[in-house]
Formats: C-alpha cells, sequence, structure tokens
C-alpha cells in the first residue's frame, strides 16, 4: 500500500478550469477524496454490500481513481473478476500497485469494454463525462448488463437553485472542519470550473429512465451529493 499523501494542492491561485487527474493529484488522490468528499467511505462500503448480492460476473470501475473501490470489493467478495478503468495512468498506476490482481485498463467511460460486466460503477465520475454524450454513456452500460445486474452511481449533483447556498455552505464547512484553508476551497472551485459539470439530480434520475434502467433507487444523500443503485 502506497503512503497517502496529505493533500497540499490549490493553496496557490490556477488558472480556471485548469483541473486534471495528473501525477501531482493521483498522488493524495485518498487524501483528497476522504477529506472533500461527504460519504466517500460510506459509499464505498454501500456499493461493496451490494456487489455480494449482484449477478456472477465482473465488475468495471468506471473512474477507478486509486482503485480504492476495488481494493475493499476484493476484500469483501474475493471472488469477483474486477476491472478498473481510468483514462489517467498517473490513477491507473498507483492502483495496480495496490491491487496486481485486478485488470486495469487505460481509457475513459465511453471507450470501456465491459466484458462480462455485472456490476458497472460510476463513482462521481459521470459528472467529468461530456453532458452531451451521458445518454449514449448510459445506454451502452444498460445494454452490458444481464438482468439483476447493477449500476452504481455516486454523483455531486447541482443544487435546486433555492438550497444552492446551503449546500455550498455545508461542503465548505465539511473541507474546512476537514482542514482545508478557505483559499484553497476558492482556488479549487475555480480550478473545476467546466471540468466538474453536476447535473440537478432529477436531470440523472431522468436520463437513467431514458436509458431504461428498470429500477433506480437514492440509497444515500449528503446535502448535493447524492448515491443511486439501478438495476437492469
Ligand atoms: C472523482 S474521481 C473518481 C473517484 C473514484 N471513482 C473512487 O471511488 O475513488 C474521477 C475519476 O474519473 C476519471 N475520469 C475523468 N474523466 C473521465 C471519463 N470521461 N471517463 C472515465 N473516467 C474519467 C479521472 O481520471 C478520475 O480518476
Amino acid at each position: 500500500m502506497p503512503d497517502i499523501r496529505r493533500d497540499e494542492l490549490f493553496r496557490s491561485a490556477v488558472t480556471p478550469g485548469s483541473f486534471r487527474f495528473d501525477a501531482e493529484v493521483a498522488s493524495s488522490f485518498d487524501d483528497m477524496a476522504r477529506r472533500s468528499i461527504p460519504l466517500y467511505r460510506d459509499t464505498h462500503a454501500a456499493f461493496s454490500v451490494l456487489i455480494r448480492n449482484a449477478p456472477e460476473g465482473a465488475v468495471h470501475d468506471l473512474g477507478c481513481s486509486t482503485g480504492s473501490l476495488l481494493v475493499q470489493i476484493d476484500l469483501d467478495a474475493p471472488e469477483r473478476r474486477l476491472v478498473g478503468h481510468d483514462p489517467s495512468l498517473a490513477m491507473l498506476d498507483i492502483a495496480a500497485g495496490r491491487l496486481p490482481g485486478a485488470e486495469w485498463r487505460h481509457n475513459d467511460a465511453e471507450n470501456a469494454k465491459l466484458d462480462g460486466a455485472a456490476v458497472v460503477v460510476l463513482g462521481w465520475t459521470l459528472q467529468f463525462t461530456p453532458p452531451e454524450r451521458r445518454l449514449e454513456l448510459l445506454r451502452r452500460i444498460r445494454a452490458a448488463l444481464p438482468p439483476g445486474g447493477l449500476l452504481l452511481i455516486a454523483e455531486k449533483t447541482e443544487p435546486e437553485a433555492a438550497f444552492a447556498e446551503f449546500a455550498m455552505a455545508a461542503h465548505d464547512a465539511y473541507r474546512l472542519d476537514n482542514g482545508y484553508t478557505p483559499e484553497q476551497l476558492v482556488h479549487k472551485r475555480a480550478a473545476l470550473d467546466g471540468v466538474l459539470r453536476p447535473w440537478p439530480a432529477a436531470q440523472t434520475e431522468a436520463v437513467l429512465r431514458q436509458a431504461e434502467f428498470r429500477h433506480c433507487q437514492e440509497i444515500l444523500r449528503w446535502h448535493a451529493f447524492v448515491t443511486w443503485v439501478c438495476l437492469a
């Protein structure tokens, strides 16, 4: 297991929209995720339990980053075939070092081959995909899953206008309580502008219906952070 470096990024101002999942971000990603994404570990734990009861077949994690979820699933369900996909080589290098027995593929979600899939995971990944192609991606995932197969999605959503200020204040407070400075929050928000493109939860749900999942259920929520399980 590599040392988890503390996330000290975004102490200085950056070019708006410049956020990338590069080597610098990858090296402190685990710390960043735990201190920035509410319910990060609870979501992984919930996914891992759901996967124990999914039909036989592979778990494809699209946007797997450093492989934390697949490491947990490997402990809970060691018989599962695990495939992690990510367009960041720096992320995949760390993931492969942690779990050499899984398959690690360098591609984005749209180009992922979902061979033998019983479960597909989009953990805070759909928000980084081109919005105009999200429906097509979800249709492809739906088509790859067997009856009873699962799509597990976690997203940072766009809060409803009336609640936006509360949601942003809550997320800021969460990160400040976890040791980030106010400047880091301002700089990171600018860096992510136009890179992380959240949708309202209702829009994601509408597109999931269009993609013809049999049923989608919200299972976790922390303000704008929403997790769904969808049944094929
Ligand atoms: C917030 S992280 C995901 C966290 C991860 N799923 C977890 O549970 O720890 C987003 C990841 O999506 C990847 N990514 C960005 N654009 C993507 C795309 N179009 N398709 C698939 N992955 C993408 C990034 O390289 C990054 O590793």
